[in-house]
């Protein structure tokens, strides 16, 4: 595990970007695990950006996305579905056809969380996932308690990730339910990016990386996976600066 620190939020998520767009040119048709939420929003800016200045192609990508709120139809604005057309899919050369999310609707939810995994097989497992991370630790919407075995799943959602995420809906609370990769799944990736910015995210970040291994930081399951790089501003990184991890 590798920790880079950067001085400003835009920097951190630019670097991930960076990142990203560097994968994808060593392997133009990469498997993208993708998260949304307010922290991935510079990541994707740089991204389209990036595309539209002829530096990199998603013609070829396939992505599959962390987590879908449950009862919210994929054209309701709020949904992750609708989130990453609008600052993303939309706005680059991506085949639509290749890009999934998890069916916030589907009636057989279990069945569809099968078949997703299937999905993600099929596709040759995912290359590169982007990860954020809830105050509470959560990575994808594995709140603590959380099964590191876990597949994908139909979860109920903590009152504080509840209070955080009702920013995006008018300061209403979100669906109390969410369909999402397990931590299980989000292991089995190659590679994984975590990005965190901002001091709400530090006393999760210090949990993640220095704390005892364990449900209650879901978080802390990244420490079993051999690739995880951690891209962390000054504020949300203050907490693990100077330690033993720190600094690639
Ligand atoms: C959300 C998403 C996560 C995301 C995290 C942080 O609820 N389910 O995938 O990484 O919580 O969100 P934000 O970037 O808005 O702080």
């Amino acid at each position: 595990m590798s920790i880079n620190h950067f001085p400003t939020t835009i920097a951190a998520a630019h670097a991930v970007a960076d990142r990203i767009a560097e994968r994808l040119k060593a392997k133009p048709s990469i498997v993208l695990g993708l998260a949304t939420g307010a922290t991935m929003e510079p990541v994707y800016e740089r991204l389209v950006a990036l595309h539209r200045a002829g530096e990199i192609s998603f013609a070829r990508v396939t992505s599959f996305n962390l987590d879908e709120y449950v009862g919210l139809p994929p054209e309701d604005p709020r949904s992750y579905r609708s989130t990453m057309d609008s600052q993303l899919f939309d706005l680059v050369d991506i085949d639509k056809a290749r890009t999934f999310v998890p069916d916030g609707l589907a009636a057989d939810t279990s069945a569809f969380a099968s078949r997703y995994e299937a999905m993600m097989r099929e596709a040759g497992g995912i290359d590169l996932q982007l990860l954020g991370i809830g105050r509470n630790g959560h990575i994808g919407f594995n709140e603590p308690g959380a099964d590191f075995a876990a597949r994908t799943r139909v979860v109920d959602l903590e009152a504080s990730t509840l209070e955080a995420n009702s920013a995006f809906f008018d300061g209403k609370l979100p669906p109390t339910k969410a369909m999402t990769m397990g931590i299980g799944t989000i292991l089995e990736s190659r590679e994984i990016i975590v990005l965190a910015t901002g001091a709400t995210k530090r006393e999760a970040v210090r949990a993640a990386l220095t704390g005892p291994i364990g449900p209650e930081c879901p978080a802390t399951a990244l420490r079993r996976h051999a690739n995880v790089t951690w891209w962390l501003d000054a504020e949300s990184g203050a907490g693990v600066a100077g330690e033993s991890l720190a600094a690639e």
